[in-house]
């Protein structure tokens, strides 16, 4: 029956179009802007090693099976959880999973928009030359200044939002296709040639040293938590994105290893990105835990003092908007889809109606670094709540029903059918992670921080 199913929003050109896309939208802030702050702030070494296992053991098995449910189901995540459900003869309720992720994906686009913004924001601050030749406190003043004005942030934000929603009201394939097959690679060349500017400056060894030596001391449940989480949102795992772009995959592409180039892709990004940024903070006497300013901070510094750096610089700034723009386009589609496919809007209304709610939520997040920076709860401000509640609880979440619906719920026979194995080796490692290792580590990590074990 699967076989002739097919997705009503359409299909991808072919495997290296999918490849890209879902590249896309795995490659973006999470591995530039918040992998090295977030490193900084959980005292590296260890961090990063979490970090790669929970890639290794939870994020590339869901990733598989994220695929494979979409690519089964054709439809948007809700829908396909529903359709797979009453194949598999499971219960009606699994389609709450689709509607978690949409939820997580919103909520994650309110903010990512906010950062988007300030990528742009950095884009004509770098191309105007005023950076060349200034100091760590110049830097640090020009952030700081952008910050402490909300009405330049939502300017940026309002722009980053009308960016993503007139590519997702086009339909994904139009423009996107095309643009992500020469900016990805492109990123890639800029972060080799800083991670290059960044050898010569003397403290390589150091950001080497605080990057892979763990230092177990250093790490918390809290820190395991947040490792995991953000091996979700780096691979775009648990909200239902790599399940509509699966939902678009054309049958006989190998899930398995497009899912392995992805997942390779994404992190080589986010380790390059580290090696960029960690010695300018260690040349420059900076803080390594700065948070979310970290790369705004110690980027532009690089740019200031390198050969050609008013150029490199602008056009690095130009290729992370396009990251995230490859990504933000994702976090929204499961939605829009939904409302398509459930509504009857067409794709332009519902862009427009979700464009508008979730800039109007980025609002809360643009204060929160400014009006709002004081008022928290639980210490944690509107952005860092926001964040924490998508990051570390709904998308392991998520991913945790996904683990437990594909090696539990649907049959295996359709696993294997639908990723195209036999019972060979792989099939059955695959099997054992997403059955056992899977939901058992994500289970104990949410134990573990609200203090049961
Ligand atoms: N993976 C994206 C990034 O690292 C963010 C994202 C999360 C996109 C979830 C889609 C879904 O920036």
């Amino acid at each position: 029956m699967s076989e002739s199913r097919q997705s009503i929003h359409g299909e991808w050109s072919g495997r290296l179009a999918f490849i890209l896309a879902a590249t896309g939208s795995a490659v973006g802030l999470g591995n530039i802007w918040k992998f090295p702050y977030i490193t900084g702030e959980n005292g590296g070494g260890a961090f990063v090693l979490v970090y790669l296992l929970c890639v290794a053991a939870i994020g590339i098995p869901i990733m598989v099976a994220e695929i494979m449910l979409g690519r089964r189901g054709r439809s948007t995540p809700v829908n396909t959880m529903t359709r797979l459900a009453a194949e598999a003869g499971g219960s009606s309720a699994w389609k709450w999973l689709g509607w978690m992720g949409m939820l997580a994906g919103f909520l994650i686009l309110s903010f990512y928009s906010v950062i988007g913004g300030w990528a742009l924001a950095y884009v004509p601050a770098l191309g105007s030359g005023a950076f060349a030749g200034q100091d760590a406190a110049f830097v640090g003043d020009q952030f700081a200044s952008l910050l402490g004005s909300p009405l330049t942030l939502l300017a940026w934000h309002t722009l980053f939002m009308v960016l993503t929603m007139a590519v997702v009201a086009r339909g994904v394939r139009g423009g996107l296709e095309k643009a992500v097959y020469v900016l990805m690679p492109g990123l890639f060349v800029l972060m080799l040639i800083l991670v290059g500017y960044a050898m010569s400056m003397g403290h390589f060894a150091r950001a080497v040293e605080f990057l892979f030596t763990p230092d177990f001391s250093k790490i918390t449940g809290t820190g395991i938590l947040i490792a995991m989480g953000h091996s979700f949102f780096t691979l775009s795992l648990g909200m239902g994105a790599i399940m509509i772009y699966g939902s678009y995959l054309p049958k006989r592409v190998s899930i398995a290893r497009t899912t392995f180039i992805i997942a390779i892709a994404d992190t080589t990004v986010a380790l390059l990105a580290g090696l960029a940024i960690f010695p300018i903070v260690f040349s420059n006497g900076l803080e390594p835990g700065a948070g979310p300013g970290l790369v705004f901070e110690t980027l532009p510094l690089a740019f200031a003092h390198m050969p050609g750096g008013t150029i490199v610089g602008t056009l690095f700034f130009v290729l992370l908007v396009f990251a995230a723009w490859t990504s933000s386009i994702s976090l929204i589609e499961p939605a829009v889809t939904w409302l398509v496919e459930k509504r009857g809007m067409t794709r332009i209304k519902a862009c427009l109606f979700l464009g508008m709610s979730a800039w109007l939520l980025g609002v809360g997040t643009v204060l929160s670094f400014n009006e709002w920076s004081e008022i928290k709860l639980f210490g944690k401000t509107f952005f860092d709540s926001l964040d924490f509640l998508t990051t570390n609880i709904l998308l392991p979440l998520g991913g945790l029903l996904i683990a437990i619906f594909a090696g539990w719920v649907l049959p295996r026979q359709i696993c294997r059918d639908e990723l195209e194995m036999k019972e060979q080796l792989g099939f059955r490692i695959w099997l054992f992670l997403i059955r056992y290792v899977t939901p058992v580590a994500i289970f104990c990590v949410f134990l573990n921080v609200v203090g049961l074990i």
